[in-house]
């Protein structure tokens, strides 16, 4: 056993401003969430008289009482695209890992109050995201559809690739995991092709409209005359086109036999039950997380202060300690599940590289899943460190963490620089799962560096040229470290997909918990493929 001690003074002046700036940044990405349930609430009354639940309905609906639902990207599309005040953030649609009569699944619910449930490409990102975390993991995707489709007025920024969504879908049924979606509402175009890939069709009647071409356009295209019934309604499709497999009279009846379906996969029926293992909470309050990370990000800080409070019983075994002390490795467990840890307290050195890149082997060799947690200012720079060869081990290290064949998920706690990221497994290097804290930064470098580089390139051309302005270079290194400000903090990170969303650091012993188990799970799964998918014959 090496239990970690603690050496922060949670009554210090210092400790105490963290805390108050970091709580503060737990509460702006909460109100954001917020403000999109809030914008979407004051059209529930118009769809309540059509007979629809609102969305987040439908998914407590579907969900098995009193079991935890892991939500991920809430934030997807923050100030992008067409939100301009936060109220649109999310993607149109809710995606996260909860529990459907039993069974762990990935579940996708459109947000038809947000822009109609239409997809832009960051929404396509968030979807096709949920379909990756689905096949890594091997979980039922359940869909409670209604959307209206492609964003037509953004289609034209991400059609071409649009299909990969698609593409997704059709290789979860080969892989062997089922996809069970109601129809709730409109499916149109390209939109009805998310059922149609789908293995278990649910549609309600009068409700469902699922066609390639509606009653306008239709008419438009080609003149003919017919009811959305006729060419999209749920009768139809199950007793004509065979589009659907069931027939449900409302929304609460379409969950129902979503339900029962998913109840009816018996899907841990050859998944070897983990033995339940006895584990003690960590001997540090979760709540003095908020108060670690330094309110100035240049202020240093023990990475071994943030292991103390999510660790099983605290207890970590350090791997090479005195080889390096900007990179920390070592042995964990967390709720009762054995993983490796890699942490920073600085720059990674060459030594450093190559200790994380050792420790990463021994993992891949016990098969032992890795969590790491980002706080780095990349690799280091200057003579010294050129002549140590940082760039052939830090090269080695990016080798050994992409390659590395273990369950690997990062968690961005302070600043994520430079290829830092890449040797981190930043979101490029594909981790099962990522993760940041609100005040967390993922940046080619820091903003003062970037706008002092340009300058210099900039004032380098002007001397070239015979004239240099030096109003015009304040205002060139301006823009840049103001662009690279905007651009790096997380909730513009979130917003473009960079992460799978922000959490709370309070929540990240349990959020790590939940993650491993569904990682332990996936791997001891055995699923049966084929070559072409499900037919709909
Ligand atoms: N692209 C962009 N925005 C869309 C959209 C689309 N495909 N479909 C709906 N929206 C937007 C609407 O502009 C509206 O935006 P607002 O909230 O800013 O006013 C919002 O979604 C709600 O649309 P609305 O028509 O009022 O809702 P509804 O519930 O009465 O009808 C649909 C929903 C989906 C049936 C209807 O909007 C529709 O037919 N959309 C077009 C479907 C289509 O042809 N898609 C092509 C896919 S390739």
């Amino acid at each position: 056993m090496a239990i970690l001690e603690s050496y922060i003074d949670r009554h210090a002046d210092a400790f105490q401003r963290n805390a108050k700036v970091m709580g503060a940044a737990v509460d702006e990405f909460r109100d954001i969430e917020q403000r999109v349930i809030a914008a979407a609430e004051k059209k529930v009354p118009r769809y309540r008289e059509r007979g629809l639940m609102p969305p987040r309905e439908r998914l407590s609906a579907l969900l098995d009482v009193g079991t935890p639902f892991l939500e991920l990207s809430t934030l997807c599309g923050y100030m992008q695209e067409e939100d301009r005040d936060g109220s649109a953030a999310g993607g149109s649609c809710i995606t996260g890992i909860g529990y459907v009569a039993g069974v762990r699944c990935m579940i996708m619910v459109d947000d038809y109050l947000t822009k109609g449930g239409s997809i832009t490409p960051l929404g396509s990102a968030k979807r096709q995201r949920m379909m990756r975390i689905a096949i890594e993991n091997k979980l039922p995707v359940l869909t409670l559809a209604q959307s209206g489709g492609g964003n037509l007025k953004l289609l034209g920024d991400f059609f071409g690739p649009s299909g990969a969504g698609f593409a997704v879908q059709a290789k979860l049924s080969a892989m062997g995991i089922p996809q069970i979606t109601v129809v709730h509402g409109s499916a149109t175009a390209g939109g009805a092709y998310q059922p149609g890939l789908s293995d278990y069709v649910i549609m309600i009647r009068r409700q469902s409209t699922v066609y390639l071409a509606g009653p306008a356009l239709l008419k438009a295209a080609t003149g003919e005359e017919a009811s959305d019934e006729e060419i999209g309604g749920a009768e139809m499709h199950a007793e004509v086109a065979g589009t659907a497999d069931y027939l449900a009279e409302n929304d609460a009846d379409g969950i129902r036999i979503a339900r029962e379906v998913a109840g009816k996969l018996d899907w841990d029926k050859r998944l070897q039950a983990s033995a339940e293992v006895a584990y003690a909470e960590p001997h540090f309050d979760a709540e003095e997380l908020l108060g670690i990370v330094p309110e100035d990000p240049k202020t240093p800080y023990d990475v071994r202060e943030i292991i103390a409070r999510i660790a099983d019983d605290s207890d970590f075994l350090e791997f090479k300690s005195a080889f390096d002390v900007g990179t920390v490795c070592g042995h964990m467990a967390i709720q009762g599940i054995a993983c490796a840890v890699i942490g920073n307290n600085g720059p990674i050195t060459a030594k450093g590289a190559a200790k994380a890149g050792q420790f990463i082997q021994l993992c891949e060799q016990s098969q032992t899943p890795i969590v790491f947690l980002h706080n780095t200012t990349g690799f280091i720079v200057g003579t010294e460190a050129e002549q140590g060869g940082i760039i052939k081990h830090g090269s080695k290290l990016i080798q050994a963490v992409t390659n590395a064949s273990v369950p690997k998920i990062s968690i961005v706690v302070g600043g994520s620089y430079g290829a830092g990221n890449y040797a981190m497994c930043g979101r490029g290097m594909e981790p099962r799962f990522m993760f940041a804290w609100p005040r967390s930064v993922v940046s080619v470098m820091g903003p003062a560096q970037a706008g002092s580089v340009m300058r210099q390139v900039a004032e380098a051309k002007m001397r070239r040229a015979g004239q240099v302005s030096e109003e015009m270079l304040d205002a060139l290194e301006k823009d840049t470290v103001d662009t690279m400000a905007a651009k790096s903090h997380a909730l513009a990170n979130t917003a473009r997909m960079w992460d799978d969303g922000i959490i709370d650091p309070r929540d990240t012993r349990s959020v790590l918990g939940f993650v491993l188990d569904i990682c332990r799970d996936a791997d001891a799964r055995q699923i049966t493929a084929n070559t072409f998918g499900i037919g709909r014959l």
